[in-house]
């Protein structure tokens, strides 16, 4: 049979996995395993890198077993959660310590300093981010720091840096590769997103040297293969993205204005600009949506910290039994004309708000509020989040934000037809939510697939999309209106 597959491997927060993609789209098999999340201390995430290479391992052996079509894996493509780091010996393979994850927010103070010495302008101008300990850049200063002898092994030449695809290719390729995609370069804060390179200014100011880093190649590339031993024989790498980005792709936006929003634990939307660096005014991070034969093309970024983790706390902070079909029947279940309000910033509040310091509340309670009131507040605050965010992205790039906006959502609360419409309804945008969940791993599979030459250019691959649901705002204007009104009245009264 031809060799008409594609294997996508998502290394994700809290899990790995791989699928087996044919030509149209569909998933053959798949196969996955849980991710330890260590907290060592206040703020502190950490993967053992280790488990996240044995994990890889196993779940393409799995799945392309699973599939009995081994021989017929055209390709794989990689994409991983972005921002978290390792460093590792490149001559022994082992890492000097854990990964340190995107959530970590150990170098806060950095950052802090840093912004107070005034370089947070010249550094959003140069990599499209914030000076928020979220990006790669300060956790490689911390480690070379904290690590005894780190900091001079690195400036000898003897480690190596990468984020989580850079770090799965250099083990399955067994070291002959040490490279990374633009999109997860530009989640660095060492890359200059418009001169497409490493920035040697931004590498002197957070003091990380040259050495470490991977070559940084197109989306659609040469990652080498896989040693025999992984899949019974070599089996090239030609596509890798951050998984947001991935997303995007993974939802057929490829063109200016074409949006997703993706609801995990957190919310990650993202707005297509096309060729055009949009520089945000509205706090938005301006990063790399995808780099293919040599052409970058740029995005708008807005990340909610807890969307889906909101839904979470209703059971394990309020005791609602049942899991997340129990958390919506309650809310189902409140009155239509309540006035509650939940923010829920248990760890600060993200876009376009960036605050660290904030704290979740709740109000507008009244003698006859309780508890199906404020199920119903927290699922309205992941749509007022993203209601945050499409007015940030429509003021930054009126532009690429046409009449014909719709939003593409996918990930956990996309599940939720309910939610889904009452998304709708509170961003007044149509809802076009995807009935295929791996949505990530698809759009990897998708680069893979135009590098290993099953699909002839990216608008090809995009046409691939999954089938999906459109929803239209139902909820009259006023209505619309008086709700978010009542969130942008409740969302200072967090902040310190
Ligand atoms: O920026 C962090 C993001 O890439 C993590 O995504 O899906 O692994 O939580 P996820």
């Amino acid at each position: 049979m031809a060799q008409d597959l594609i294997l996508a491997l998502d290394q994700g927060t809290t899990s790995t996995r791989a699928i087996l993609f044919d030509r149209a789209g569909q998933p053959l098999a798949e196969a996955s395993r849980p991710l330890r999340q260590s907290y060592p201390r206040d703020g502190w995430v950490e993967h053992d890198a280790e488990e996240i290479h044995a994990a890889c391992v196993a779940v393409l052996r799995e799945a392309t077993e699973a599939s009995g079509r081994a021989a017929d894996v055209a390709a794989i493509g990689v994409t991983n959660q972005r921002e978290t780091v390792v460093i590792w010996d490149k001559a022994t393979g082992r890492p000097i310590h854990p990964a340190i994850v995107w959530q970590d927010r150990r170098t806060a103070e950095v950052c802090a300093r840093l912004k107070a010495e005034g370089h947070e302008p010249r550094v959003t101008e140069v990599t499209g981010l914030l000076l928020d300990p979220y990006f790669s850049g300060t956790k490689i200063a911390w480690i070379l720091d904290k690590v005894p002898g780190a900091r001079a092994r690195a400036e000898a030449g003897e480690l190596l840096a990468g984020t989580m695809d850079t770090w799965v290719i250099w083990k399955l390729t067994g070291g002959r590769v040490h490279a990374t995609d633009a999109t997860n370069a530009s989640r660095t804060l060492l890359f200059d997103i418009v001169a497409q390179d490493w920035s040697p200014e931004m590498l002197d100011l957070f003091d990380v040297p040259a050495s470490l880093l991977p070559k940084v190649l197109d989306c659609v590339d040469d990652y080498g293969a896989t040693q025999t031993q992984i899949l019974g024989r070599e089996t090239p790498i030609r596509g890798v993205a951050g998984d947001q980005q991935a997303a995007l792709m993974g939802q057929g936006c490829i063109a200016p204005g074409q949006m997703k929003a993706t609801y995990g634990t957190g919310c990650f939307m993202l707005i297509n600009t096309g060729e055009a660096r949009c520089v945000s005014r509205a706090r938005l991070l301006t990063t790399v949506a995808a780099r293919v034969g040599g052409k970058t093309t740029y995005a708008l970024e807005g990340s909610i910290f807890v969307a889906g983790a909101a839904i979470q706390w209703l059971g394990e902070g309020l005791g609602v039994t049942g899991g997340p079909r129990a958390a919506e029947a309650l809310a189902r279940a409140a009155k239509p004309d309540h006035a509650v309000v939940v923010v829920p910033a248990f760890t600060g509040l993200g876009a376009p708000w960036w605050d660290a310091e904030a704290r979740g509340g709740i109000f507008g309670l009244t003698r006859d509020a309780g508890l199906p009131e404020i199920a119903a507040a927290t699922f309205d605050s992941c749509a007022l989040q993203s209601r945050d965010l499409i007015e940030a992205m429509r003021a930054d790039a009126p532009s690429a934000f046409g009449d014909a906006a719709q939003l593409r959502i996918d990930g956990g609360m996309s599940q939720s037809a309910w939610f889904s419409q009452r998304l709708a309804d509170l961003t007044g945008l149509p809802v076009r939510r995807a009935r295929y969940q791996e949505i990530t791993a698809l759009g990897a599979a998708l680069f893979a697939g135009v590098g290993a030459g099953l699909y002839g250019s990216l608008e090809e691959a995009a046409e691939v999309s999954p089938a999906a649901d459109t929803l239209s705002p139902a909820l009259d204007t006023h209505a619309r209106e008086a709700a978010y009104a009542r969130w942008l009245d409740a969302v200072p009264r967090v902040r310190l």
